[in-house]
């Protein structure tokens, strides 16, 4: 068999589908391909310009040959691997495991192949001080991968400080040289300083690639490979799938073809775009499309500085979970949506139905079929539903759920945010409106030299008992 792929469907947007109302004619496919065509080649020449370096993570040696050395040594020496990160040094970690390991990994020793692993991604003291309570007496056999570019970000710091303080009062000032790897700027940085007065072991954050375009990087690639995860393979489908998204040919083009078409649909009123995997092992994916798409695309101003606030918004669903959470609103609320669906074709184990108990002969229907069928039949009727009602649906084919796949996911999804910048007119590249949030969080946590912004803050900061009830 060749290598498995991932492929986009969307024959289920056009107007002989789902009428010309809220469907696209060929017409309106046609002038999308001819507006789109050059931007392919402008974002081809933007790469080869050395632009969007995350293009090129696919094919670097060196990173996968120092994860790979990384893990070998860190594999054997610990139960737990706990990454410490947000956002961007974050959500590619848990993407990977939940879609490439078993669900009970970390609870089930037969299952995995690894450490297990604990990704930290917020600071909710009594989540982190559960973990702390549990992790105590195992600093010894845990290790902390500390993901931060800058090393400045308000909660990865403050994880990391709770923890090396613990590390150090247990097992000695010497301990972090043993139980912490960093990964950082190579050169700069809060994270970079305190690494080298350390003596931390390091991998770097590629210099020119954004946190949430990072996780082909060590950012991502050393938690998968400490877990057992075939880090070859995910950058041999996103090589893969780079061949595809350089096309310039539109209709040969999956980034291309998704990115107009959510372009379209933007413009059309339709802002809200759902992501909804019908695989569990697919869930935290959509988490992860859900920062690209909405980091990325949601702007004040466009790239010649007039303000256009734009920037569809995602949403992640579940299937078949969320048939029974949000598919009336889906069908019956405003047709102000455009439905990705992701679907597997075979999964990497079935499950049969058992038989039906002797008083429900009505259940008889599902005994003995495989549970791929049911979810992969829920997919189709809710579909079927949703276009009954004209709502546009596209769908992402998995032939299966592996490293190559996902990595072809990953790219698409990547590239089709490019393209989709490049629709819009925006810089999908930087995120300064997440910059005032924490430079606020500064001021409020006393930091020197943010007076000025505590005092801008008071208003909100204060509790108005009037408004309270
Ligand atoms: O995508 C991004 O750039 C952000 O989500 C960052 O990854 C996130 O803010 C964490 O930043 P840092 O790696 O500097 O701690």
């Amino acid at each position: 068999m060749g290598q498995q792929q991932i492929q986009l469907y969307y024959k289920n947007v056009m107007a002989d589908v789902i009428g010309a109302e809220h469907g696209i004619t060929q017409t309106q496919l046609d002038e999308l391909a001819q507006m789109t065509a050059p931007l392919i080649a402008e974002l081809n020449r933007q790469r080869r310009a050395g632009k969007t370096r995350y293009r090129d993570l696919p094919y670097h040696e060196d990173y996968p040959r120092q994860v790979k050395a990384m893990a070998d040594a860190v594999r054997g020496a610990c139960d737990n691997f706990v990454v410490l990160g947000i956002g961007g040094s974050a959500l590619g970690n848990i993407a990977l495991q939940t879609a490439l390991n078993p669900y009970l990994y970390n609870l089930d020793d037969r299952q995995r192949k690894g450490p297990r692993l604990f990704v930290f991604d917020n600071v909710d003291p009594h989540q982190l001080g559960s973990f702390l309570d549990w992790v105590s007496d195992k600093l010894d056999k845990t290790i902390f991968n500390v993901i931060s570019k800058s090393g400045r970000t308000a909660e990865t710091a403050a994880q990391m400080m709770v923890l090396f303080e613990m590390i150090e009062k247990k097992l000695g000032a010497d301990a972090l040289k043993k139980q912490v790897i960093a990964t950082t700027d190579a050169n700069e940085g809060t994270l970079r300083q305190i690494a080298d007065a350390a003596g931390l072991r390091t991998l770097e954050v590629p210099d020119g690639v954004g946190g949430r375009f990072s996780v082909l990087s060590p950012v991502g690639l050393l938690s998968a490979a400490v877990c057992g995860i075939d880090i070859d393979g995910l950058l041999a489908g996103a090589r893969a799938m780079d061949k595809r998204c350089s096309e310039e040919d539109f209709f040969k083009n999956p980034a291309a073809l998704n990115a107009a078409i959510n372009w379209h649909y933007y413009n059309l009123g339709k802002h809200i775009s759902v992501m909804m995997p019908y695989s569990h092992s697919l869930k935290d994916i959509s988490d992860w499309y859900r920062q690209l798409w909405a980091e990325s695309l949601g702007k004040t101003h466009d790239v010649q500085g007039k303000q256009v606030f734009v920037g569809p918004t995602p949403v992640n669903a579940l299937g078949t979970t969320d048939q029974h959470s949000q598919v009336q609103l889906y069908r019956e609320g405003p047709n102000d949506k455009l439905f990705t669906f992701l679907q597997v074709a075979a999964f990497n184990r079935d499950v049969v139905i058992g038989a039906a108990p002797e008083v429900a002969p009505e259940l008889g229907f599902l005994a003995g079929q495989p549970m791929s069928r049911l979810l992969n039949a829920e997919k189709t009727a809710t579909e079927y539903a949703l276009l009954h009602d004209k709502r546009p649906c596209l769908t992402v084919f998995f032939d299966g759920i592996c490293a190559e796949t996902v990595g072809q996911f990953i790219y698409l999804f990547e590239v089709t945010t490019s393209l989709a910048g490049l629709l819009f007119n925006i810089d999908p590249y930087d995120q300064p409106a997440v910059e005032l949030g924490k430079d606020a969080t500064f001021a409020l946590m006393d930091k020197p030299g943010t007076e000025a912004m505590a005092e801008k803050i008071r208003p909100v900061a204060k509790i108005d008992k009037t408004f309270l009830i």
